[in-house]
């Protein structure tokens, strides 16, 4: 029996709704691998700020530490400010526990209609590698002269050598292991020191990796190849900003930004590592038991996989193409009439059929 112990922070809104399901997928993935979950519920939330002050309680962090990994829902919810919200807890975790990369894979499965007309079940499969602790995401500037004709606001961003580089690295290596393509989201036409400061650590670092053809794409022309021809892609990396809207965009082609998984990676492993579905916690249909639980229970699968249960992360997997495929577990934002609930069963049928 290997042990696993787990933060689990459902969160806001539909956090509560997915984190519950990807937890039952886990627990039954576990008893069939050999795993003992050792699970620890945090309420942190917006509802704990509004009862308690804050976000997280202020050894919060410590008390993440002693995880192995973290499954978070999602976190900010109308009557709290996103910036509080956000900045109170998510934002913390990904810089203190050094998550660097944020990995975001996108898949067009076999049942699942994309908007997209050439996105082909199958063909489109790639992953965005997003910077995850600096770039546009910053507290460094200021809002001035609130309420005058001459109100002003200023945002930094921030890009190290140091931070560009380890996370092209990674997103190059990525590349070697997958068909060695690598594609670097810019914007150095417009922006004129942090972009071409990026392109040129790509460029510099592209020369240890002789095996991956690669390129770069301005942001906005690249957001229409998404559209236009997603197949094309296999690894993207891109600054905070941009990985972060590219990750939203690609989930969108593959039908919905319900299924998007994403791991916040720290490589060195010198602290957790925390999973999440890549969606929000979406107040427009929350309590009503219809979240789609796909990104959350393959974001399950990506905490498995880092944890070493190679096995295991791909029975979920497996389970959760062959629950897509046969339309049973098809939620509303996919066109189908499951549940949260019903979705999650099906994906552990499945499980259970494909282990007999
Ligand atoms: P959102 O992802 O919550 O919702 C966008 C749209 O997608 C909504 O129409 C929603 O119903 C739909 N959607 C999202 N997830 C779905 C799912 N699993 N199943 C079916 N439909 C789904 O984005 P938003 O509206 O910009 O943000 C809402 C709140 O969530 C904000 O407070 C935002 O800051 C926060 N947020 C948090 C995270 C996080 O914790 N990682 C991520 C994104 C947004
Ligand atoms: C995400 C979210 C967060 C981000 C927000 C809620 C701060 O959109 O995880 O993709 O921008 O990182
Ligand atoms: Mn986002």
């Amino acid at each position: 029996m290997t042990k696993h112990r787990i933060a689990l922070i459902p969160g806001d809104g539909i956090g509560t709704e997915v984190v519950p399901a990807a937890r039952r997928v886990l627990e039954a993935v576990g008893a069939r691998h050999g795993l003992r979950w050792e699970f620890t519920e945090f309420d942190w939330s917006c509802r704990r700020y509004l009862s308690q002050g804050a976000m997280m309680p202020e050894d919060g962090l410590e008390r993440l530490r002693e995880h192995d990994a973290i499954l978070l829902g999602a976190v900010g919810y109308p009557g709290v400010p996103d910036h509080v919200s956000l900045w109170g807890l998510l934002i913390p975790i990904r810089r203190a526990f050094r998550q660097y990369v944020n990995l975001r894979p996108i898949r067009v499965f076999h049942g699942v209609p994309s908007p997209v007309r050439g996105a082909a079940p199958g063909e489109v499969d790639f992953v965005v590698v997003r910077e995850n602790v600096e770039g546009e995401y910053s507290e460094i500037g200021g809002r001035m002269n609130r309420g005058f004709p001459d109100e002003m606001a200023v945002q930094e961003a921030v890009f190290t050598r140091a931070g560009v580089t380890r996370v092209v690295d990674y997103a190059f290596e990525l590349a070697t292991r997958r068909r060695g393509r690598l594609t670097s989201a810019t914007k150095s036409n417009g922006i004129v020191h942090t972009m071409p400061f990026w392109d040129e650590v790509v460029a510099e670092r592209a020369a240890r990796y002789p095996t991956v053809s690669w390129d770069q794409e301005h942001i906005d022309a690249l957001a229409a190849k998404f559209v236009l021809n997603p197949a094309r892609f296999d690894v993207v990396v891109g600054s905070n900003l941009f990985g972060d809207i590219l990750s939203d965009l690609a989930a969108a082609v593959a039908g919905s930004i319900g299924i998007a998984p994403s791991a916040n990676l720290n490589p060195e492993r010198t602290h957790p590592s925390m999973f999440e579905p890549v969606h929000g916690s979406a107040p427009d249909i929350a309590g009503r038991g219809i979240a789609n639980p796909v990104g959350a229970i393959w974001s399950a699968a990506m905490m498995l996989d880092h944890l070493g249960h190679t096995r295991a992360a791909e029975d979920v997997t497996d389970a959760l193409t062959a629950a897509l495929a046969d339309g049973a577990a098809l939620t509303p934002d996919l066109g189908g009439s499951a549940g949260t609930k019903e979705a999650t069963d099906h994906v552990l049928e499945l499980m259970a059929a494909a282990a007999r």
